[in-house]
């Protein structure tokens, strides 16, 4: 073979490794809604950046007429890229070769890219479509499972992890995204179960769609299992690229700073009156975030699963922070299971990353309630205030209206090793609501009172001046500033700033043993 024969050779078979599955397939999947693995890849990454690893690997079956059927790549086109600049790894899994089953090789080269990105400590995407364990190879496939399910799990807390679910994702093939750190789906052509919805029905009964079973809607408000959900695979590229704008590239950097024309002393002007005179009233805390973050920008994470607390992204001065915030517009602010589970991981994501933690408290307490108690609010709960008391990247805490028992030392309270904590004028903060310490310190002046009615008002009152402000947390230390609410931009930036060379060890061990 000559210099040119040889050329032409490598042209032939590249050729053949970009059709993939064949003309036909790729119809198909375009006419689901759905983009090829390469289209994905070139929607996602800098133009021109991404460098192909594996192109021509193919799978060692021999069974079912399998050594007749070979695709180079074998359903995943593998490599590294730039995303604003910055190295990732990534994989697509290629719907159009045998479903984008994982054959041993397919998952041989989804390993070696982990591996390179642990070596350079550069994130992984996964982007994930297909049919779950290549049915022809057996327990080889689910020896390739495992040895994605190791790699994720060591690269945890090292690299950031990202899955975006863009097509069937069943059976234990679930487990990879799940152990990552944020999981994105597609409404509509996305969906994620371990048992589909044949098998639910054999054995339960149930008749379900794959949609109610597993679907973008199902994994973002019911279950919690996915971060994200995006109407299209444009909006999948845009997010993703929007996510790790806002983490560093391991756990040995930080996030990069992004220079912002907003001022950093800019007056907070819309904040003076957001909280209700009336301690009862809703609000929403968003609009604190949005009104102190740059440009107003706040990347929230599971938008629709546990609304009562709110988690996400913004930048304080162009520096990235994570945001754990009580959202009194949804059962006023209570801590609940999902919250506390919601709240607690995020918390961890951030303590891993580097990635500062703001906490706004406004919460009258626990749920209270046997559907609470029985599905053990004691040991999630726990995890959130194990989360916070463990972190130690810096933590500021501004409580805008209450923090009431349990839970205001849970919400990066000053004894968990919050460093600066800020109240607003409007904080109150005690053992329980006025309305409750009433009824139990003073039942019998109640039970005696000629007009029970008013003696309660009156007796509310003299609690409320009493405890439901922040001056004695102030005066203990607990909190170290009372801001008027038009500041905090500016105070935060400070005190963000002032802790940035912070540096806080834990004592040795091999791991903590968090109430899972
Ligand atoms: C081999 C597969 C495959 C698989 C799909 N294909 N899944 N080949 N192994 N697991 C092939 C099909 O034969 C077909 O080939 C092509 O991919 C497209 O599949 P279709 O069925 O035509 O597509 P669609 O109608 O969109 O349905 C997609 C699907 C369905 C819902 C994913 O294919 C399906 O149910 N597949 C089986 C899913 C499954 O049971 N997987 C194993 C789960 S257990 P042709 O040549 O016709 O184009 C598991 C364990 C993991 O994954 C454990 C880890 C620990």
């Amino acid at each position: 073979m000559d210099r040119q024969a040889r050329r032409d050779l490598l042209a032939e078979r590249t050729a053949e490794a970009m059709q993939g599955g064949g003309a036909a397939r790729i119809e198909a999947q375009h006419a689901k809604g759905k983009l090829t693995a390469r289209e994905r890849i070139e929607l996602l990454v800098d133009a021109g950046s991404f460098v192909e690893l594996d192109r021509f690997v193919t799978h060692g079956c021999t069974d079912f007429g399998m050594q007749d059927q070979k695709v180079p790549g074998d359903g995943v086109v593998t490599g590294h890229a730039r995303i604003d600049g910055r190295l990732v790894y990534l994989f697509a899994q290629d719907f159009t070769v045998f479903g984008g089953s994982l054959s041993l090789a397919h998952a041989g080269k989804i390993c070696k890219i982990m591996d390179r990105a642990m070596e350079a400590g550069a994130p992984v995407i996964g982007l994930n479509d297909s049919g779950g364990a290549r049915i022809q190879e057996g327990v080889e496939s689910l020896g390739g499972y495992a040895d994605i399910f190791l790699r994720n799990t060591l690269a945890s807390g090292v690299i950031p992890q990202l899955s975006a679910i863009l097509g069937p994702c069943a059976g234990g093939a679930v487990y990879s995204p799940a152990i990552t750190d944020f999981i994105a789906m597609v409404d509509h052509t996305a969906y994620m179960f371990v048992t589909g919805p044949e098998v639910v029905k054999t054995v339960t009964h149930e008749e379900v769609t794959k949609e109610q079973l597993g679907g973008a809607d199902t994994h973002t408000r019911t279950s919690g299992v996915a971060h994200f959900k995006v109407p299209d695979e444009p909006a999948m590229a845009g997010l993703l690229r929007e996510l790790l704008s806002y983490l560093p590239q391991n756990n040995m950097e930080e996030a990069p700073r992004r220079p912002t024309a907003d001022p950093v002393d800019r007056a907070c002007t819309a904040l003076a009156e957001l909280v209700p005179e009336s301690p009862n009233k809703p609000y929403d805390i968003t609009e604190v975030v949005r009104a102190v973050a740059d440009d107003g920008r706040f990347l929230e994470v599971q938008p629709h699963h546990a609304p009562n607390i709110v988690v996400g992204f913004c930048r304080l001065g162009g520096r990235s922070v994570g945001v754990v915030a009580n959202q009194p517009a949804h059962l006023a602010g209570c801590l609940d299971v999902a919250a506390s589970l919601k709240a607690a991981r995020f918390v961890r994501f951030c303590d891993c990353f580097n990635i500062p933690l703001l906490t706004l408290v406004d919460v009258p307490g626990f749920l209270p309630g046997t559907t609470q108690e029985h599905g053990g609010i004691i040991k999630h709960g726990a995890k959130l205030l194990f989360a916070f008391a463990e972190a130690t990247v810096p933590k500021v805490t501004l409580i805008t209206r209450k923090a009431y028992g349990g839970a205001y030392d849970v919400m990066a309270s000053k004894h968990i090793r919050a460093d600066f904590n800020f109240a607003w004028p409007s904080a109150e903060i005690a053992v329980m609501g006025p309305d409750g310490a009433v009824n139990i310190i003073f039942r019998r002046e109640l039970a005696d009172a000629a007009d029970p009615v008013s003696k309660k008002a009156e007796l509310v009152e003299r609690y409320r001046d009493t405890f439901a402000n922040p001056y004695r947390a102030a005066s203990l230390g607990y909190i170290d500033e009372v801001l008027l609410p038009e500041d905090t931009r500016r105070r935060l930036i400070l005190a963000f700033d002032a802790l940035q060379t912070k540096r806080q060890e834990l004592p040795p061990k091999k791991h903590g043993n968090i109430p899972l």
